[in-house]
């Protein structure tokens, strides 16, 4: 096993609710499939083309593949594949990947979360755990994000968790079916004092459970 695999993150209290981070499980296809498929006009502007068209890919047979791949990549060290969970509930995904180690110690994470339960702090708490998690089991320096531009609500949970801004990276990514602009954000560890949940707490955005 790698570093930092599996775990369970959490729990954090914020306006919505407890929020915990645990890693995807198989029997997340159902609730997996009709939430992707539930929130396809939320999710599809910020997301990587597919080739399927959005229902198809979001079956829930599309799942056990899926699955079986992210538990490949995370057994290889690769990637954290977690879910993230709402009391108890899986309301959208949390994944690091790309880990490099040696002396980069790097890797990129990503998020997406339920519309339904959107602005009430879930994300802002989940990326907090993920990146704590990332800079101390995990054993990572840096980690970086990508977001487009226009994606205000993503560039605001970045910028309350501690991401900086350090480029714009040009026809980026195929994106809702074109190459989009995303702005390249980072964060290197101890750039906060202490965790980045207890910022979050300090602050009064969240709180332990
Ligand atoms: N303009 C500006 N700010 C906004 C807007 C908006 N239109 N909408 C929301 N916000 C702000 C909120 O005010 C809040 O900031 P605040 O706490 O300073 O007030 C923040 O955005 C949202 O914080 P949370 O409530 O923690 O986030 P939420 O649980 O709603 O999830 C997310 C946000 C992940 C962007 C969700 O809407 C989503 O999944 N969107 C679709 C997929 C996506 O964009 N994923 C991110 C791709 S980029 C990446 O992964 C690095």
């Amino acid at each position: 096993s790698h570093p930092g695999w599996p775990a369970k993150l959490g729990p954090l209290v914020v306006p919505a609710g407890e929020v915990t981070v645990r890693p995807v499980r198989l029997r997340d296809a159902a609730v997996w499939s009709r939430t992707r498929i539930d929130n396809r006009a939320h999710l599809e502007p910020w997301e990587p083309t597919g080739e399927a068209p959005w229902d198809m890919r979001h079956a829930m047979s599309s799942w056990p593949p899926l699955f079986s791949s992210l538990k490949a990549e995370a057994r290889r060290g690769m990637m954290l594949p977690f879910a993230i969970e709402l009391n108890g509930t899986f309301v959208g995904q949390l994944t690091v990947g790309n880990i490099v180690r040696g002396a980069l110690r790097s890797a990129w994470i990503g998020y997406w979360v339920a519309k339904d339960v959107g602005g009430q702090g879930v994300a802002t708490a989940a990326l907090a755990l993920g990146v704590d998690h990332c800079f101390s089991s995990a054993g990572l320096h840096r980690l970086e994000a990508t977001v487009r531009p226009e994606n205000a609500a993503s560039q605001a949970v970045l910028r309350n968790v501690g991401f900086r801004q350090e480029g714009l990276l040009q026809r980026y990514l195929d994106v809702d079916g074109a190459w989009r602009d995303h702005i390249l954000v980072a964060m290197t560890v101890g750039e906060t004092s202490g965790t980045v949940a207890d910022v979050l707490v300090r602050s009064g955005r969240a709180a332990w459970s």
